[in-house]
Parts: C-alpha cells; sequence; structure tokens
C-alpha cells in the first residue's frame, strides 16, 4: 500500500483556442511536486468520446484508465453557469469505474471562477459514487492571473491547491485500502 497513488487530472476544455492548458500546466506542476502522487493526464481535447454513449476501443481505453487509477481532479472551465459538456460526456461514459474514488476541482471562469461548475459537478460524482473533495481551487478572471511563463501570484489558490492534493490523497490512500480489504457495494 506504499505505492504512489495514481491521480489522473482530466482537462474538461476542448475549444480550440481554450486557455485550460494554463490552467492544467500549473496544476500538474504543483501535483508533480507533491509526494507520493504519479500524476497522468487525460485531455478531453484529445479523448475522442462520443456524446451518444457507443462504445468505441477509445472509449474501452478511457475506462481501463479510469479503472486504475485512484482518483482524478478536474480542471473545469465554466460556460453559462454550468461545465463543460465534454466533461459530462466523460463522467457519462465511464460507471463502475469511477466508484469510491475522490475527485477535486480547479475552477476558473470569468467572473464565477468557475465555482458554479464545480457545485453543479459535486451532484453529478455524488450519482457515480464518488467523493468531492472540499478545498476547491478557483480563478476568476483567469487570464489575469497567469504571467507568460504560467506562473500565478494568486496566493489563495496556491495554498487551495496544496491542500487539496493532501485532502484528496488522504481520501485516495484510505478509500484504496478499503476497496482492496472490502469491496464497495455499489
Ligand atoms: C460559451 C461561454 C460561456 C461562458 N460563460 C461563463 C460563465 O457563465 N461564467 C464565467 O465565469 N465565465 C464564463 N465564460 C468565460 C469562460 O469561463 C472563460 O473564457 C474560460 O477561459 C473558458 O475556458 P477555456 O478557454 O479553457 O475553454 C464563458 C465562456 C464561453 C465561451
Amino acid at each position: 500500500m506504499d505505492d504512489p497513488l495514481r491521480l489522473e487530472v482530466i482537462v474538461a476544455s476542448v475549444r480550440p483556442e481554450r486557455f485550460a492548458p494554463v490552467v492544467a500546466d500549473w496544476f500538474l506542476r504543483t501535483a508533480r511536486s507533491a509526494p507520493g502522487i504519479e500524476v497522468g493526464v487525460i485531455d478531453l481535447a484529445y479523448t475522442p468520446l462520443p456524446t451518444d454513449l457507443t462504445t468505441t476501443p477509445q472509449v474501452e481505453a478511457f475506462r481501463e484508465r479510469i479503472g486504475a487509477a485512484d482518483g482524478f481532479v478536474a480542471v473545469t472551465s465554466e460556460y453559462n453557469h454550468g461545465y463543460p459538456a465534454s466533461l459530462k460526456t466523460a463522467l457519462d461514459s465511464a460507471k463502475r469505474e469511477w466508484r469510491a474514488k475522490p475527485i477535486g476541482f480547479v475552477g476558473y471562469g470569468g467572473l464565477s471562477g468557475g465555482l458554479r461548475a464545480v457545485e453543479q459537478l459535486r451532484q453529478v460524482v455524488a450519482e457515480i459514487h464518488m467523493v468531492s473533495i472540499r478545498e476547491t481551487v478557483s480563478f476568476h478572471e483567469a487570464k489575469r492571473k497567469f504571467d507568460a511563463d504560467g506562473n500565478t501570484a494568486d496566493g489563495a489558490a496556491v495554498d487551495a491547491a496544496h491542500r487539496l492534493l493532501r485532502q484528496w490523497a488522504w481520501w485516495a490512500r484510505h478509500l484504496r485500502a478499503a476497496r482492496a480489504t472490502d469491496p464497495y457495494p455499489g
């Protein structure tokens, strides 16, 4: 049980002109510096998942990757007070693979900082038997919060990212042990 925890960071926005990589890369650097966590990226822009939810070889590969993870962090923008449709399709494209695993959120957007998207996501992930992490990273007016090198001077966000990762690791560690000894009833 001392194996590193497997965290998959899911990048939600698929817009060609998206700001997402700036936020995601910043969070990935933070996550990769955290002890005991092995970090992967599932960028939905490069993960073809049909919106009609048919099973394709890519969907099967996606499910396998979700199943192998100990938990997730979704980096999500906000569109019209909701989260991207691409992220809903991703959540709907697997089932048991999500269960009894933690998910944290890094939200960004205009005035709202992605917070409305994140609060909606908490309802959805509860339905698929996940635990959502209390601490949220939020960037309002996100494009103004990063310099040309992709760094941020937003101390609250930096602090929240570290807290989120600590809380995520606690849940991931304990849920991994629990899943191994006492299969989740579903
Ligand atoms: C269709 C659309 C709707 C948006 N609605 C909101 C919103 O409701 N609240 C908000 O804070 N920002 C909103 N924004 C601003 C986006 O969150 C912001 O542009 C963000 O950078 C988008 O992420 P992306 O560039 O990675 O796709 C909206 C942007 C678009 C394109």
